[in-house]
C-alpha cells in the first residue's frame, strides 16, 4: 500500500459514504439506512443498503460489503490508490507522491497504457472498417454474415487491412510506444519485418470487460484458413478466464438469465436477435472464474453450446462448474444445427425462445449424455450405465431435489427405485469421503453448520458492542479475541476490544481497510451490519447479550478440551473451565 493508514483513514473520514455512492447509485433513505437494487447482482427488490453512521455498505442478498474505497474498488474497478485519488479532491486532502513505490506505481501506469494502445488500436480497425476504400473485404464478410450496421457499431466491429503496417502508424501517432504495442498484444517484431501488427486482413472482434474497456481482440480469417480466430494473448489488463464476451451488454440487460455459448459470432447474433443476456467464454473452456461473475447475477445459465461431440463434452464440463456455483444449468437442444449463430438464421429468434423454454435440465442432459457410452442391450454395461446415473445423483446435495430426480430416472430406465437408492446412497457416502479428503488437505478441516451458527453469535456479539460500548466493561473479564471460532473473527475482535479499552467507538469502515481480500471485507463488514431481531424491551436485550456470550465461551472451552489429553493438568483445566463456564451462566447483563 502505498499510503499510510492515517492518511487513509483521514481521506475516509472526510467523505460521506452516501454522497460518494450517491453519484453512481439511487439511493433512497429508509429508516436509519440508504438502499437501493444491489449493483452487484440482479434484483427487482432493493436489498443493497448504505449505513452512514457506519460508513459501510452491505448487500443482504448476495452479501457483498463494505467501505466507500472497497465499493469504488468494486463499482468502478479501480485500484486501491485509484479510489484514494478519486476521494482525496473531494476530502480536501492532497495526496503525497508515491515514491516509496515505484515500481507499483510503473506497474498501474502500465496497465493504464496496455488499456490506452487497445483503445486505439479498436478505433482504428473500427474506422478502416467503414473506410470506403479499405474496409469493403471486412464490411462484405461481415453483411454476408447477417449483422446490420447497428450491431456492427453496437460491438464496435472493426477490419485490419492487409496492410499490416496502418495500425502502427496509427497508434504511434497517438503516442503509443512500440513496446506497449507489443505489450498489449497488438504487434510483434521480426528481424525481416520489423515491427507488424499480428491480425492481417481479418473481421475484428474487440474483446470489453464488465466496462466496455478493450482487454484485448479476436480476429477472424475471413474465409477459409488458419487459424479461424486469432486471439491477442493474455497481458497485465487481458485474463481470460476472468472475462466474458458480451458481458458488458448482458449485465446491462438484467434478464435474470444468461446464455452461454461458444462462439463471438454466437453472442453477437443471439443479440442482434433480441437475446441480450448472452455471453461466451473467451476461445478457452469456461472456467470457475465466470461461473462466480455470472452467478452473482443471476442462478439461471442456459447453455447453447455446439451440438456436435466436443460441444457436448464441453456443456458436461461447464455444468458441473455452474453446479459448484449453484447455479442451475439447462442445455438448449440447437438440431438440426450446429451452433447457435446458424439456429437463428435458420429458424428465428422465436423458435429460439421456444427452445429455451424446452431447454433440458442439466443433470438429465448428463444422463441421456452418459447413456451413449454404453450398450444398453448388454446386462454388464446396463449396469454400468445405472451406477453411472447414481453418481450424478449423489452429486445433489438437497435431499428433496435428488428425490425428484430418483423417481424421474428410474421411471425412464426402470429402474428399481429402492435399489437406486440404495446405490445413491452408497455413491453419497463416497463422495462425502473424498471431499472431506481433499477439503482437508487444501483449506484444513471445512466448518460444519455449527460453525456458521458460531460465527453468527459472534457477529451478534460484535455488534451488540458497536451499538453499546458500555457493554465491554462488564464483559472484558470474561471474553477475549481468543475465544472467536475464525481467525478473521479473532483478527476483527482483537480490533474491536483494543478500541474499547482505549475509550474509543470502533471504526467499521476503518476495520475493513485492514483487508485486501473482498471476500474477507464483505465478512468483516457482515459483523458489523447483523441484523439484531427486534428484542422488544431493554431486559430481554440484556438476556440475549448474556446468552450469546455464554454460547461463544463455551464453544471456545469445547475447542481447548478436543486440544487436550488425559494428563492430570489437562484434567484440571478442563474442570475449571467447567466450573467458569457455570459461573458465565448466572451472569447479569445491566444496560
Ligand atoms: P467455432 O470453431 O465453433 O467457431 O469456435 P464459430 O463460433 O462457429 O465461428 P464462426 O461462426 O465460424 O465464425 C468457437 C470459439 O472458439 C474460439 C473462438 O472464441 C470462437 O468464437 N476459437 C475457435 C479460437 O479461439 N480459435 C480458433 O481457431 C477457433
Ligand atoms: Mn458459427
Amino acid at each position: 500500500m502505498y499510503y499510510s493508514d492515517e492518511l487513509i483513514a483521514e481521506v475516509r473520514s472526510r467523505v460521506d459514504i452516501v454522497s460518494v455512492l450517491s453519484r453512481f447509485l439511487s439511493l433512497q433513505k429508509k429508516g436509519a439506512n440508504y438502499v437501493c437494487c444491489c449493483p452487484f447482482h440482479n434484483e427487482k427488490t432493493p436489498s443493497f443498503s448504505v449505513n452512514q453512521t457506519r460508513q459501510i455498505y452491505k448487500c443482504f442478498g448476495c452479501g457483498v460489503g463494505g467501505n466507500v474505497i472497497t465499493f469504488l474498488q468494486k463499482y468502478e474497478n479501480m485500484t486501491f490508490s485509484e479510489a484514494m485519488e478519486y476521494l482525496a479532491p473531494l476530502a480536501g486532502v492532497t495526496l503525497p507522491e508515491r515514491d516509496n513505490s515505484e515500481e507499483a506505481k510503473m506497474r498501474t501506469n502500465k496497465k493504464l497504457r496496455l488499456y490506452e494502445a487497445n483503445k486505439h488500436a479498436a478505433n482504428f480497425f473500427f474506422r478502416v472498417l467503414w473506410d470506403e476504400k479499405y474496409g469493403g473485404p471486412g464490411m462484405e464478410y461481415l453483411k454476408k454474415r447477417g449483422l446490420t450496421d447497428e450491431t456492427i457499431k453496437h460491438f464496435s466491429l472493426g477490419y485490419a487491412p492487409t496492410n499490416a503496417r496502418g495500425v502502427i502508424d496509427y497508434c504511434r501517432k497517438q503516442g503509443v510506444t512500440d513496446q506497449e504495442m507489443i505489450d498489449a498484444g497488438i504487434a510483434a517484431f521480426s528481424e525481416k519485418n520489423g515491427l507488424y501488427c499480428k491480425f492481417w486482413n481479418r473481421v475484428i472482434f474487440p474483446i470489453q470487460d464488465d466496462r466496455g474497456k478493450v482487454l484485448g481482440f479476436g480476429g477472424r480469417v475471413m474465409g477459409d484458413g488458419e487459424p479461424k480466430y486469432l486471439n491477442s494473448q493474455e497481458t497485465d489488463i487481458f485474463n481470460k478466464r476472468r472475462n466474458l464476451y458480451g458481458f458488458n451488454f448482458a449485465k446491462a440487460s438484467r434478464k435474470d438469465r444468461f446464455i452461454l455459448c461458444e462462439g463471438y459470432m454466437d453472442v453477437i447474433s443471439l443479440h442482434q436477435a433480441g437475446f441480450t443476456e448472452a455471453v461466451a467464454s473467451l476461445g478457452t473452456a469456461f472456467t470457475s472464474e465466470q461461473a462466480r461473475i455470472l452467478q452473482r447475477y443471476s442462478p439461471n445459465v442456459y447453455l447453447s453450446y455446439d451440438s456436435d461431440g466436443a460441444g457436448t463434452k464441453a456443456a458436461m464440463r461447464a455444468i458441473e462448474i455452474l453446479r459448484q456455483y449453484k447455479v442451475t444449468g439447462r442445455i438448449i437442444n440447437m438440431k438440426p444445427y450446429k451452433d447457435p449463430d446458424e439456429f437463428i438464421k435458420g429458424l428465428g429468434a422465436e423458435e429460439f425462445e421456444k427452445r429455451m423454454e424446452n431447454a433440458e435440465d442439466s443433470l438429465l442432459f448428463q444422463v441421456h449424455t452418459t447413456e451413449k457410452n454404453f450398450n444398453t442391450e448388454d446386462y454388464a454395461e446396463k449396469t454400468k450405465f445405472h451406477h453411472e446415473i447414481a453418481q450424478f445423483l449423489a452429486q445433489m446435495e438437497d435431499p428433496l431435489e435428488r428425490d425428484n430426480y430418483l423417481e424421474a430416472v428410474s421411471k425412464e430406465y426402470g429402474i428399481n427405485k429402492e435399489h437406486l437408492k440404495e446405490a445413491v446412497g452408497k455413491a453419497a457416502l463416497a463422495l462425502a469421503d473424498k471431499r472431506e479428503w481433499e477439503e482437508a488437505r487444501t483449506t484444513g478441516p471445512k466448518k460444519a453448520g455449527k460453525a456458521d451458527y458460531m460465527m453468527q453469535n459472534e457477529q451478534l456479539l460484535l455488534t451488540f458492542l458497536l451499538e453499546e460500548p458500555t457493554l465491554y466493561a462488564q464483559i472484558r473479564q470474561y471474553i477475549s479475541e481468543e475465544d472467536f471460532s475464525t481467525e478473521l473473527y479473532r483478527d476483527v475482535a482483537k480490533t474491536v476490544f483494543e478500541s474499547l479499552r482505549e475509550g474509543k467507538t470502533p471504526d467499521p469502515a476503518a476495520i475493513i481497510s485492514h483487508y485486501e481480500d473482498p471476500d474477507d471485507q464483505s465478512n468483516v463488514c457482515a459483523v458489523f451490519t447483523t441484523q439484531i431481531e427486534d428484542l422488544s424491551g431493554k431486559e430481554e436485550k440484556e438476556r440475549a447479550i448474556a446468552d450469546i456470550l455464554y454460547k461463544i465461551k463455551k464453544n471456545s472451552y469445547e475447542m481447548h478440551a478436543k486440544t487436550r489429553g488425559s494428563s492430570m493438568e489437562d484434567i484440571n483445566k478442563d474442570l475449571q473451565e467447567k466450573q467458569e463456564l457455570e459461573k458465565l451462566k448466572k451472569i447479569v447483563i445491566r444496560l
